[in-house]
């Protein structure tokens, strides 16, 4: 067995696909994770795909106390990969406290455990809303960070400089800093993928429930931007790929291959599509139709947005690999198994 490593938010989105890949490569996975935002059954999901059920800690990471039994509970963790954060852009406007509270108390709680627990090791979920509407497209890490348009994005500008500045002040710590462009897509096996919450935020889960017919109709957000068709442009990458860049990250960081004790790497495909070529692309590959409607712009969208993925490419050796019509076609299968368990669930009900 390779070495510990405490995945926070093990059982979200992009952790639960970062932790089978983890176990894939031999690691043993350690999740804490609240389950705000997720459901236990995860577990069963990454078990079926790699024949390991992880150990589970249900701990919300702004508790202290709880952070600190949990490392004596699992001595020798090497290294950290901290998901575990609030993600509502919209909620986060409207609870801002809340935000803060969760995103940073968590974030300061494990630098502060990290070297009473001698785990030197941090990876750390950040995003491409750094950079705000970016001034040269794609844009690099070298692209200045703007003003953050909520609360939200702020915790991940704020999260960078409280990692930045607690490495500067202590030579004990290293970290990566993996800044995300749009994950999308579920693993291909279809037992685990996103889970939202209520009505979707994010694009591609409301196209899914809405070809599914959970919803009548998708709202496009605008399409009087400056792009070729009018809607915005994002960088969809598929999140088997973005949770790769995790393991390889670890690597990194457990073999001290590090330029520097903070590494920043843009995680995205270095392409750029429109929700309506995301709807098109998603409609031919999948052979479902996606009603839509175009609105109004939401606001605090960004017009466009999509990454060089150079740096990540060069130093860390990882490339995204899969398609979007592939990733797309894995979010409709997740979507159907979904349905299907639904359906399960109402017949034994009944
Ligand atoms: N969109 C729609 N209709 C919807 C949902 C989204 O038209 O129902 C559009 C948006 O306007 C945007 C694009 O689809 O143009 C992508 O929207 P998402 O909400 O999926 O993603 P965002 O790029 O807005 O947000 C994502 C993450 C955030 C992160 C941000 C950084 O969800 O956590 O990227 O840019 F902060």
């Amino acid at each position: 067995m390779m070495a510990k490593i405490l995945v926070t938010g093990g059982t979200g989105y992009i952790g639960s696909h970062t932790v089978v890949e983890l176990q894939k490569e031999g690691f043993e996975v350690i999740i804490v994770d609240n389950l705000s935002n997720s459901n236990i059954d995860v577990l069963n999901g990454i078990e079926k795909i790699s024949g390991i059920r992880p150990a589970f800690e249900n701990i919300d990471c702004v508790d202290y106390v709880s952070m600190d039994r949990m490392f004596e509970k699992y001595p020798g963790i090497e290294a950290i990969i901290h998901f575990a954060a609030s993600k509502a852009v919209g909620e986060s406007v409207e609870k801002p406290l809340l935000y803060y509270r969760n995103n940073l108390v968590s974030l300061i709680n494990l630098l502060q455990l990290m070297p009473i627990h001698k785990v030197k090791n941090f990876v750390f979920s950040s995003s491409c809303t750094v950079y705000g509407q970016p001034d040269e497209l794609p844009v690099t890490e070298k692209a200045p960070i703007k003003p953050a348009l909520s609360p939200y994005g702020n915790t991940k500008q704020i999260g960078e400089e409280v990692i930045q500045d607690t490495i500067h002040s202590n030579s004990f710590y290293k970290s990566i800093i993996l800044r995300y462009f749009n994950p999308i897509g579920a693993h291909p096996s279809a037992e685990i993928g996103e889970l939202p919450n209520g009505v979707p935020n994010n694009l591609l889960p409301f196209v899914t429930q809405t070809a599914i017919g959970l919803r009548k109709e998708l709202k496009v957000f605008g399409e009087d931007y400056n792009t070729p068709d009018g809607t915005c442009i994002r960088d969809y990458i598929n999140v088997v790929d973005l949770a790769k860049a995790h393991v390889i990250s670890v690597k990194r960081l457990l073999e001290e291959k590090g330029e520097s004790p903070v590494e920043i790497f843009n995680l995205g495909t270095g392409r750029g599509l429109s929700v309506l070529e995301i709807i098109q692309t998603f409609e031919k590959v999948n052979d479902v139709k996606v009603p839509y409607q175009i609105v109004g712009r939401r606001e605090g969208d960004i017009e466009q947005v999509w990454a060089n993925p150079s740096h990540a490419n060069n130093v860390l050796g990882w490339k995204a690999q899969e398609t979007v019509e592939d990733t797309l076609k894995t979010a409709w299968t997740w979507e159907k198994r979904l349905a299907k368990l639904r359906e399960e669930k109402k017949q034994t009900e009944e």
